[in-house]
């Protein structure tokens, strides 16, 4: 790490001497204040909830400029990569740090391709859900489980093993995705078929069967490795901090993922796209574009719990700059589906206008993010609302396994273990029950 030319002293107000600790200032973006000699020092923790201020790791993967909008990998705008680059060269250049040139993207298509298939066990493994199983409970089973297949992997300290299992993530997600898919409306699963491309593979295990030939529309195709690009990767985010501390104990790559995949569950996070397409139906069923007044006063409303859901973001306090991107591959899936006037497009444009010019949204940086528009191109695809989420999970693979792999490899890395502010008991005695 670089010495930046400044040092922070901390004084306090008590008499105690002051300390000086080092600052670190990095390729870009903010400087940090190195407290990890802190404690020994003077016998305190920071307190810091929801990590506001915290840099928890270094990383060289992503990095986001939340005030400008700005989200790049590995120095790359992901506006270049989401129109130049297709995901698995997205994935290509996470993981190793470059773009392959076209040697390198053919032998990294061909390694991810040979591993699309899971072990067939898998298959009596997903027996044991009920059919109406949230697509998210069963991944979180599924990719688990994945550890229990590929004992050859599972060594974290190995990097082959970390690289063998990167890749069979990768290529295997999709897979099991479908697969719940297929278990949910009873149809017989789709063998992977290697000579399409990642998303039409996807694609062709989602919707053919059997019985009929399958023929995977370019223009879905294209949207769908739209969404997995700008899904790749998003820096600390609560679901890859979690991949990092679970992976930080010396766990298996594939249990640290499964970790990952529990958290973007969640509606505050991977969970928001669900959420907001299940808004916009709401408000359809309700009245539509005529009824956003009163929704947006019910959101205004802190009582009311309700949040514009696809709004908002911890780090962008600026347009995100995959909904941009987001929404003119809505306008693209639409036109192919002959959904021109899908009312919930029109109610998410209108939503957004009249959110972008109220003081509410405005003096709090509220913009849209990448799940406002995502919804509404998955829903127009075909694939059903409760397995979005597993979609951005099937996309975030690739980040995770990066930021994992990035932090064993880093002579700095350590278990995380948090400290905390107790404000509970203290030591007291148990007293005989008849005395409680
Ligand atoms: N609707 C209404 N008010 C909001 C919203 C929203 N979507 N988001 C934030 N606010 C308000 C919040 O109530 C607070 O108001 P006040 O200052 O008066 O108390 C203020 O804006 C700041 O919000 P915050 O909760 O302190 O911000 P945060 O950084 O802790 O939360 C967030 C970020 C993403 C959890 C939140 O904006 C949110 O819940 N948004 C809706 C869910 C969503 O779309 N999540 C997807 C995130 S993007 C996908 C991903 O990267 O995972």
């Amino acid at each position: 790490m670089k010495l930046a030319d400044n040092k922070a002293t901390l004084s306090f107000s008590n008499g105690s001497p002051s300390i000086e600790l080092p600052v670190y200032q990095g390729s870009v973006g903010p400087d940090v204040i190195d407290i990890r000699k802190l404690y020994g020092q003077t016998g305190m923790f920071t307190y810091d909830p929801g990590f506001l201020s915290t840099a928890a790791c270094q990383s060289a993967i992503t990095y986001i400029d939340g005030d400008k909008g700005e989200l790049l990998y590995r120095g790359y705008p992901i506006e270049q990569l989401a129109t130049g680059c297709d995901f698995l060269e997205t994935c290509h250049l996470l993981l190793y740090g470059e773009l392959p040139n076209a040697k390198a993207k053919g032998d990294f298509t061909k390694l991810v391709t040979m591993h699309t298939m899971v072990n067939e066990q898998m298959q009596f493994f997903l027996r044991g859900f009920r059919r109406d199983a949230h697509p998210m409970a069963i991944l979180t089973g599924l990719v688990g489980a994945l550890s229990a297949f590929y004992h050859d992997s599972t060594d974290i300290n190995n990097p082959k093993h970390r690289e063998i299992a990167a890749i069979r993530l990768i290529a295997k997600m999709p897979t099991l995705v479908a697969m719940a898919y297929k278990y949910t409306v009873g149809q017989p699963y789709m063998y992977p078929k290697n000579d399409l491309s990642y998303a039409g593979n996807f694609l062709h295990m989602m919707f053919a069967t059997p019985c009929e030939p399958y023929k995977v529309s370019p223009v879905l195709e294209r949207a769908l490795d739209r969404i997995f690009t700008l899904h790749a990767d998003h820096e600390q985010n609560a679901s890859t901090s979690t991949v990092r501390l679970c992976g930080s104990s010396g766990t298996n790559p594939f249990a640290a993922i499964a970790a990952g995949v529990a958290c973007l569950w969640g509606p505050a996070h991977g969970g928001a796209n669900e959420a907001a397409l299940n808004m916009l139906e709401d408000i359809n069923r309700n009245g539509g574009v005529a009824k956003i007044g009163e929704f947006i006063k019910q959101v205004k409303d802190k009582n009311s719990g309700i949040k514009l859901m696809g709004f908002g973001h911890r780090v962008y306090k600026n347009y995100d700059p995959r909904a941009k991107l987001m929404q003119e591959t809505c306008k693209e899936v639409l036109a192919e589906m002959g959904l021109e006037n899908d009312p919930l497009f029109k109610l998410a444009m209108a939503l957004e206008k009249i959110a972008l010019e109220d003081d509410y949204f405005v003096s709090r940086k509220l913009y849209p993010n990448v799940d406002f528009y995502s919804g509404i191109v998955q829903r127009a695809i075909g694939i059903p609302v409760p397995l979005f989420t597993a979609i951005f999970a099937l996309a975030r693979t690739v980040g995770w396994i990066a930021q994992l792999n990035e932090m064993i490899g880093d002579p700095e890395y350590k278990i995380g273990r948090p400290r905390q502010l107790f404000n509970g008991s203290q030591r007291r005695d148990v007293l005989p029950i008849v005395k409680r």
